[in-house]
C-alpha cells in the first residue's frame, strides 16, 4: 500500500462512486482512509459480516446457497489475513470495503449483496464494541494476574514493618503487606469500573443501517445473539453515533494507569539508595551508558509515564464526540487511533507489572530501621496518655514536646529513659515502652483495614475470595 499521492495516476473505482463524475483527489483518498489503522478489527468485520448474511438466509433475503458461498469466501479472507497475504487497498477507503471488494473479487458477484439492509456505520459500530470486548476480556485477565500475585505478596510481607506516610513524612508504622493491599484495592475498583463498563458495550448496533434502521424483514435479536452480544442497542440514531463506550472504556484506563503510576512512583522511590526498601530484580531494569554504577528502574518509570498519553486518549474521544450532532458524522472514524493505543498500553504496563511486582525483594532491615527513625510511634505515646485519663489534645502537646527533645539529644522515643519521658508527663510509667514499640504500634490497629498483621491475612483472605469469584 502506498502512500505516495502522486502514484495514483489511474484512480481506482469507488464502491460508491456512482454518483460521481470525477476521481477522488489523491490527496484526499489518503486523508479519509482508515485502512491503515482499523484493518486491526478485520476479524471481528468478518464475525460481523457472517452473522449479518446468515441472519438474512434465515429471514430469506439471501439464499442458503448465497449464504454458503458468502461465508466461505469470507472464511477463506480470514485466512488470507490471518497468513498476512490480504492486499489491503487504500484505495478502497477502510476494511470494510477492502473485505466486501476481496469477497466479490473472490466469489463473484454474489459477493455484491453482503451489504444488504446494512451500512457501514453500523457495520463498524459492531465492529469496534466486537474488537474492544476482546480486549476488556484479556485486559481482565490480567488485571487478575497482578492482583493475584500482589495479594500473595501481601500474604507473605503481612507482618513486615514499614514507616507510613503522609506528605512523604514519617508518620505512623505500617505493614508492608498493608500498603500492598492499598494498591490491591484500587485495582479492585479499576477491574469493577471495567466489568462495568463491559456490559454497558455489550449490546448490538447491527441494523441500524445507515441511521434510521431498514426496510428488510431483520432480525436484530438474531444477530446479537449469534455475536454474543446480551441484546440489541434500542435507537438506530444513536446506535451509529455514539462512542460513549469507548471514553468509558478510555475513563476506566485513565484511572488505573493513574494507580499504576502511584504504584510505580512508590517503587522508584523505594529502589532508590535514598530509601533503599526494595530490590527490583536485574531483569526489570536497565543500566547507564555512561555511570556504571547506575541501575535504573526503567519499567517503572515508564508505567509512570505511559500514564500521560493514555490519560491523552480519554481527552481526545470526550473532545471528539463533543458536540457531535446526530447520527454518525466522520469525526467518528477517528475514535480508532486512541482507543487501540489505550488498550495496547494498557495490557503491556498489566503485564509489566504482573511480571514484576510478585518478584520484588523487600528490605526489611532497611524498612524497619527507617520506620524506628521517624517518630512513628508518636501517636501512640498520645493514645497511651489518653488512656491513662489525659484530654487528647493535651497528650498530643505532651508528645510534641517529648518529641522536641527527642530531636535534640538525636535519640527515637523509645530510647528516652522513663525519667527523661516523665519529665514532660508524670502519668507515664515504665509499660510505656510497650506501646512504643513498632511492633505493638501495628499489632493495636487490629479492626477490619486496620495494619495489625492478623487483619492484612484476614483481608487477603477476602481478597482472593474476591478474584476466585471472577
Ligand atoms: N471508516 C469509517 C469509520 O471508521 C467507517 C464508517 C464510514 N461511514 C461512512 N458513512 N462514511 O468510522
Amino acid at each position: 500500500m502506498s502512500n505516495d499521492d502522486s502514484s495514483s495516476a489511474k484512480p481506482a473505482p469507488k464502491l460508491w462512486g456512482g454518483r460521481f463524475t470525477e476521481a477522488t483527489d489523491a490527496f484526499v483518498e489518503r486523508f479519509t482512509a482508515s485502512v491503515t489503522f482499523d484493518q486491526r478489527m478485520a476479524l471481528e468485520d468478518i464475525q460481523g459480516s457472517l452473522a449479518h448474511a446468515r441472519m438474512l438466509s434465515e429471514v430469506g433475503v439471501l439464499t442458503t446457497d448465497e449464504y454458503q458461498r458468502i461465508a466461505a469466501g469470507l472464511h477463506d479472507i480470514a485466512g488470507e489475513i490471518a497468513a498476512g497475504d490480504f492486499p489491503w487497498e487504500l484505495a478502497l477507503e477502510d476494511l470494510h470495503m477492502n473485505i466486501e471488494a476481496r469477497l466479490t473479487e473472490r466469489i463473484g458477484a454474489t459477493g455484491k449483496k453482503l451489504h444488504t439492509g446494512r451500512s457501514r456505520n453500523d457495520q463498524v459500530a459492531t465492529d469496534i464494541r466486537l474488537w474492544l470486548r476482546g480486549r476488556i476480556d484479556e485486559i481482565a485477565e490480567e488485571l487478575t494476574r497482578l492482583q493475584s500475585g500482589l495479594v500473595e505478596l501481601a500474604q507473605r510481607e503481612a507482618a513486615t514493618i514499614m514507616p507510613g506516610f503522609t506528605h512523604l513524612q514519617s508518620a505512623q508504622p505500617v505493614t508492608f503487606g498493608h500498603h500492598l493491599l492499598a494498591w490491591n484495592e484500587m485495582l479492585q475498583r479499576d477491574y469493577e469500573r471495567l466489568q462495568d463498563c463491559r456490559k454497558r458495550l455489550n449490546r448490538s448496533p447491527l441494523g441500524a443501517a445507515a441511521l434510521a434502521g431498514t426496510s428488510y424483514p431483520i432480525k436484530r435479536a438474531r444477530t446479537a445473539e449469534l455475536l454474543g452480544f446480551d441484546a440489541p442497542t434500542e435507537n438506530s440514531l444513536d446506535s451509529v453515533s455514539d462512542r460513549d463506550f469507548a471514553i468509558e472504556f478510555c475513563a476506566f484506563s485513565a484511572l488505573l494507569l493513574t494507580h499504576l503510576s502511584r504504584a510505580g512512583e512508590e517503587l522508584v522511590l523505594w529502589a532508590s539508595n535514598q530509601f533503599d526498601f526494595i530490590d527490583l530484580p536485574d531483569r526489570f531494569c536497565t543500566g547507564s551508558s555512561i555511570m556504571p554504577q547506575k541501575k535504573n528502574p526503567d519499567v517503572p518509570e515508564l508505567v509512570r509515564g505511559k500514564t500521560g498519553r493514555v490519560n491523552g486518549h480519554l481527552i481526545a474521544l470526550l473532545t471528539l464526540m463533543k458536540s457531535q450532532p446526530l447520527a454518525y458524522n466522520k469525526d467518528n472514524q477517528e475514535d480508532k487511533e486512541p482507543l487501540f493505543d489505550s488498550a495496547d498500553t494498557v495490557l503491556d504496563c498489566l503485564r509489566a507489572f504482573a511480571d514484576m511486582v510478585p518478584s520484588l525483594r523487600a528490605k526489611k532491615e532497611n524498612m524497619l530501621a527507617a520506620a524506628a527513625r521517624g517518630f512513628a510511634t508518636a501517636t501512640d505515646l498520645a493514645d497511651y496518655l489518653v488512656r491513662k485519663g489525659i484530654a487528647f489534645r493535651d497528650a498530643h502537646e505532651i508528645v510534641g514536646q517529648s518529641v522536641a527533645f527527642a530531636i535534640a539529644q538525636q535519640k527515637d522515643l523509645a530510647e528516652l529513659s522513663l525519667a527523661q519521658l516523665q519529665q514532660f508527663s508524670t502519668t507515664i510509667d515504665e509499660d510505656v515502652f510497650d506501646v512504643l514499640t513498632l511492633e505493638g504500634s501495628v499489632a493495636a490497629r487490629d479492626h477490619i483495614g486496620g495494619t495489625a498483621p492478623n487483619q492484612v491475612r484476614a483481608a487477603c483472605e477476602r481478597a482472593r475470595t474476591l478474584i476466585a469469584a471472577r
